[in-house]
Parts: C-alpha cells; structure tokens; sequence
C-alpha cells in the first residue's frame, strides 16, 4: 500500500508550479466510450479503464496538497444509457470502493458522494456508505464523487431543504443556500477540468462554478495522466482571476 507524501515547495517549483494551488478542483471525466471505440471494444473496457486513470489522480491531488477533488462519475442524465452500460458502471463503482478503501483510508483521504444514493441498487449503495462512515473523520483529501448527481436536483433539493425552515425572506441568503448543497464543507471551487474536449457543464456545479476557472483537454480520461493535470493546474495558476474587482 503506497503512503502518499506531500511535494515540497522545491518540487513543486520544479514541476512549474509555484503558484498558489487551487483548494477544491473538480473534474468531468469524459471520453471513456470514446476511448474504447477507438481501440474497437465495448464501451465498458473504457469505463474500467476510467476508474483505474482515478487511482493515480487522487494520490496526486493530495501529493499537492489540493484540499478537495470532485469527480463526475454519474449524472442524473446518465439512467438514460442502456441498462448494461448503467449496470457495469455500478459494478465498477463498488469494485473501485472495495479496491481502494483501505489506501484512501490509511492516507487520511475524507470519500463523500454528491448526489442521491437512494435509487442505487443495495450493494452498491452500502459499498459507498461503508466508504463515507469509515472516512468521515480523516482529515485529508476531501475526495467527493458526484453519482447521480445533477446541479438542478441539487439546487431544487436546497430550495426544498430552505422552504421547510419558515424563514423570513431576507433570512435566505447566498450562504444559506450553499449549506444546503452537497457541497457545503467544502472550499469554493477554483478549477473544473473537463477532458475529451467537450466544452460544457452537463448539469455539473452550476453554482459552485461561478468564478471557477476552466481548462479543457482533448486527452480522454483514461488517458489522463499525472502529467495532464499538472499541466491543466499549470495553465490555472497562467490566469488571473479578478472576481469582479480590478486587478492590476
Ligand atoms: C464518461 O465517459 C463516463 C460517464 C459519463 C459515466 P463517457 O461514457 O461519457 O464517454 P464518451 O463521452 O461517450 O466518449
Ligand atoms: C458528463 O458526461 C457526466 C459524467 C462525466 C459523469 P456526459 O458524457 O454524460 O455528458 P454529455 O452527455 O456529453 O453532455
Ligand atoms: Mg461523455
């Protein structure tokens, strides 16, 4: 089992990354279908390919001291693939769980999912809660999978959550609705890293994305390595975020 150390400074200066890291990086980890029909194989084979890209890109997030990573492993829209497709991604979540668990848990790694587990077939659903209970007083990584996550289910789920409180209209505020988010014990999102060049949301952190920089790549997740995100947070620290002020 690998124990995950932080870079130094000097290293980090070396790998080109002197900057200020961002705390809360999210990724849409696009392309495994497209990955595996350009080497002519089922669409599985990319997904299982998908999940292995994860283990390294986990360890790197904490290696560089990044306080949380959110991945897009389902989305609500995705219970429209056919049933095989939705079934082998299940069989792979919990096998990543079963696989990973004891590493993640022994590096101080904090599992969190995003989204509702309720329509998950049992298995898989105790998989992930076994995961959130053993984790949930580590103190590292914060590591949030969104499955069956979609950003409108989230925000009409908040608004619901708000609605039951009776509060006087000035009383619900932009920080009220961010505690009612899945995300709301983590940081602000800096960075969301989308991969196989598409260049859209797809009903991922809508909210959370309002001054989150952007970066794009044409790799596809499987292929992306620990070299492709430390470029994509290369190209983050490149930008000058202004929220709004002038920023000489
Ligand atoms: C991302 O890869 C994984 C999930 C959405 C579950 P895709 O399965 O969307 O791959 P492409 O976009 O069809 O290539
Ligand atoms: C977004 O990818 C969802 C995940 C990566 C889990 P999709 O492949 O489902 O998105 P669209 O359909 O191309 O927008
Ligand atoms: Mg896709």
């Amino acid at each position: 089992m690998k124990i995950y150390e932080r870079y130094t400074d000097v290293e980090l200066a070396a790998m080109g990354l002197p900057g200020e890291m961002p705390k809360h990086v999210a990724i849409i980890m696009d392309g495994n279908g497209r990955w595996a029909k350009q080497r002519l194989m089922p669409r599985s084979f990319g997904h299982r390919a998908g999940m292995e890209a994860l283990h390294d890109i986990v360890r790197e997030a904490h290696c560089l001291g990044i306080k949380a990573l959110t991945v897009y492993a389902f989305s609500t829209e995705n219970w429209q693939r056919p049933v095989q497709e939705v079934n082998a991604l299940f069989g792979l979540l919990t096998e990543y769980f079963e696989k990973e668990i004891d590493e993640l848990d022994a590096n101080g790694v904090r599992i969190v999912t995003l989204g509702d587990l309720e329509p998950f077939p049992p298995k898989v659903k105790a998989c992930m809660l076994s995961a959130i209970e053993r984790t949930k007083d580590n103190d590292g990584l914060h590591f949030c999978i969104a499955i069956n996550y979609g950003s409108r289910a989230e925000i009409l789920r908040a608004v619901r959550n708000i609605s039951k409180l009776g509060l006087d209209e000035k009383d619900i505020t932009e920080e009220l609705v961010s505690d009612n988010l899945y995300t709301r014990e983590q940081p602000e999102l800096d960075l969301i890293i989308r991969t196989a060049g598409e260049q859209r949301l797809s009903n991922f952190l809508l909210w959370q994305a309002a001054y989150a920089e952007f970066v794009f790549t044409d790799v596809c997740w499987p292929d992306f390595s620990i070299d492709e995100f430390r470029k994509c947070i290369v190209e983050y620290m490149k930008r000058t975020r202004r929220f709004g002020k002038v920023v000489e």
